[in-house]
């Protein structure tokens, strides 16, 4: 029995390898850049156990959401994740022309981009940010974001 599992294990684990790589490239070449954090708007907390989410975009983003427009490229959407009242780690999400071309149709969140950022704004290399796509594909009828709605109501207070 064990002759056999051997051998298997061991391409279970090279296909394994393969996609790895295939992930690092994905986390290295895309075009997300940590945004100036100062220049962005709190408008909804999310909490969810020992989880608290503060989520931000800039005051353009705000403004087309409540008029209904389209959000402008050049837009950033951070989820700034705290666990037990620490910074974790930071979400990131990038809207710019062109950006969408970068990926396959099946991928393609339109002309998002996603990262996810250490504390330090370090890329997690571990992350395949196509995981983060297929999630927010779900999102499609609201631009891709999971909050916005929360947006026309927000008045200076984040919303929760
Ligand atoms: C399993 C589904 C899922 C995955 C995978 C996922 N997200 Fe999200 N994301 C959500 C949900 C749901 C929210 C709304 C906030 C909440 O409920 O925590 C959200 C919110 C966000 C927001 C705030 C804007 C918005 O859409 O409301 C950003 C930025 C974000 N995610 C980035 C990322 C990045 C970057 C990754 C990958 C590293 C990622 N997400 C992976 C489900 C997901």
């Amino acid at each position: 029995m064990k002759i056999f599992t051997i051998p298997l294990a061991l391409s279970a684990f090279a296909a394994c390898a393969v996609s790895l790589v295939g992930w690092q490239v994905h986390a290295e070449t895309n075009r997300v850049k940590f945004p100036d954090l100062d220049g962005l708007v709190h408008y909804t907390t999310v909490k969810r156990g020992n989880v608290m989410e503060h989520i931000m975009t800039t005051p353009a983003a705000i403004e087309a959401v409540k008029s209904g427009q389209p959000i402008p490229a050049g837009t950033h959407f951070v989820l700034v994740d705290h666990r037990d009242g620490e910074l974790y780690r930071y979400f990131v999400m990038q809207k710019g022309e062109g950006f969408g071309a970068d990926y396959e149709e099946n991928r393609r969140t339109a002309d998002w981009q996603f990262q996810w950022f250490w504390p330090d704004k370090s890329i997690n290399m571990d992350e395949n940010t196509a995981r983060c796509q297929s999630c927010h594909r779900s999102q499609e009828s609201s631009d891709y974001l999971y909050t916005a709605y929360r947006i026309p109501r927000f008045n200076g207070t984040p919303v929760e």
